[in-house]
């Protein structure tokens, strides 16, 4: 009893949970997801799956992403990116309901999967389906050798190492890490990311790392903020732009191990719904870092306060408008607009953990859910 105790404790690194250990181990996933990739020194980007692949991507007429979970929430993230950096057309698709609705596919087009188990049954039979059509299919996967990996053209691997909570974390910020190198590369190539622009780039890449590190600091101070909140029956997330996406996700991981009933939405598009959800009782974490739509977001904060909605604020270090406004602000190292996403999910994934363990919720293994879906 007592070795298997101890045992179970080794595996975990000494965490009480693999989904903490998961969150934990960013700063170093992200890093190893960049190795061989990012070469600061000599001031260039590398990915050896889309060499023989170049040609394509630079006269691809669209770039479709299929993906489930954690993975479409990555594969949002690329959109913004991809059209950003590399001003390619991006669809970001469910692949279960991508191939049930006779989908229009060319040869032209690049379907991007992102699976971190590399089997998730209806991402699969997307590739099979777009591959029928002729499209080039390029894999962003964790497991080696995985279903999916096999089937594509091409592809980069995550290089989070295993991820054994059901809840997806360090996969989640290794696949937006890669999709960043790729759509740098390809932007670069395409001519739509200038050299001055890239290099910045890369040297704001290099620090996320570190950055990470930093809102890991944040443990403690959001344990206490989920003291307060962990009774709640309901929990909307906002966000903009690049942070849109991670509300989503911020979202998707407090209902997966909690149990708590969650929106992620877009901010602006609050008022036509979920504002009528508003009042006292209603968390809702805003994620409001200075980018360029950072004053629109603090007017949806001032929408939500007017309804006397209780504000977490995750916020840019140092804002000073922000905090008057919310109950609880949360406080996220500054770093390029088209990066935070790999920085503001963090503290988001804390708050859902210690929610849910504050419940008493199996972390590891939630209820219902499975770490890949190999059905369809
Ligand atoms: C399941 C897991 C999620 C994951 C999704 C997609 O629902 O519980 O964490 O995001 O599948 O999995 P994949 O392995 O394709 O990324």
């Amino acid at each position: 009893q007592k070795l298997e105790m101890e045992l179970d404790s080794i595996e975990k690194g000494g965490y009480e949970h693999f989904m903490l250990k998961e969150i934990f181990e960013q700063p170093r996933s992200i890093l190893d997801s960049m190795r061989g990739r990012l070469e600061l020194v000599a001031g260039h980007l590398n990915m050896g799956g889309i060499r023989a692949y170049e040609r394509k991507f630079m006269n691809a007429d669209r770039i479709i992403i299929v993906a489930c979970g954690t993975s479409w929430h990555a594969g949002l993230v690329a959109e913004y990116l991809l059209e950003d950096l590399a001003r390619i057309p991006v669809e970001v698709e469910y692949a279960s309901e991508f191939r049930y609705r006779n989908p229009v596919i060319t040869e032209r087009d690049i379907v991007i999967a992102i699976s971190q188990s590399g089997e998730t049954a209806d991402t699969l039979a997307a590739i099979e389906l777009a591959k029928s059509k002729g499209a080039t299919i390029f894999g962003i996967c964790n497991v080696v050798g995985s279903s999916i990996a096999r089937a594509t053209d091409a592809g980069a691997y995550t290089h989070a190492g295993p991820e054994i909570g059901v809840a997806s974390t360090k996969a989640f910020t290794a696949q937006v890490t890669v999709l960043t190198i790729l759509a740098m590369i390809v932007g670069h190539k395409r001519g739509t990311l200038s050299d001055t622009r890239l290099q910045e780039l890369m040297v704001e890449l290099g620090s996320i790392p570190a950055k990470v590190e930093k809102a890991l600091l944040l443990n403690d101070e959001i344990e206490l903020i989920a003291e307060t909140f962990k009774d709640v029956p309901n929990f909307l997330y906002l966000g903009r732009g690049y942070n849109f996406p991670v509300a989503l996700e911020g979202a998707l991981k407090l209902k997966e191990i909690s149990y708590i009933h969650a929106e992620g939405y877009p901010a602006a598009e609050m008022k036509h719904g979920p504002i009528a959800l508003i009042d006292e009782n209603m968390p809702v974490v805003v994620i409001a870092t200075k980018d360029s739509s950072y004053e629109k977001v603090v007017s949806n904060i001032q929408e939500v306060k007017a309804r006397k909605g209780r504000i977490i604020a995750v916020v840019t270090e140092g804002d000073t408008v922000i905090p008057p406004m919310a109950e609880f602000v949360i406080e996220v190292p500054a770093t390029s607009e088209v990066l935070v996403p790999l920085v503001s999910v963090v503290p988001l994934q804390l708050l859902s953990y210690h929610i849910a363990v504050l419940r008493g919720c199996n972390v590891d293994q939630p209820r219902n859910l499975a770490k890949s879906v190999t059905v369809e």
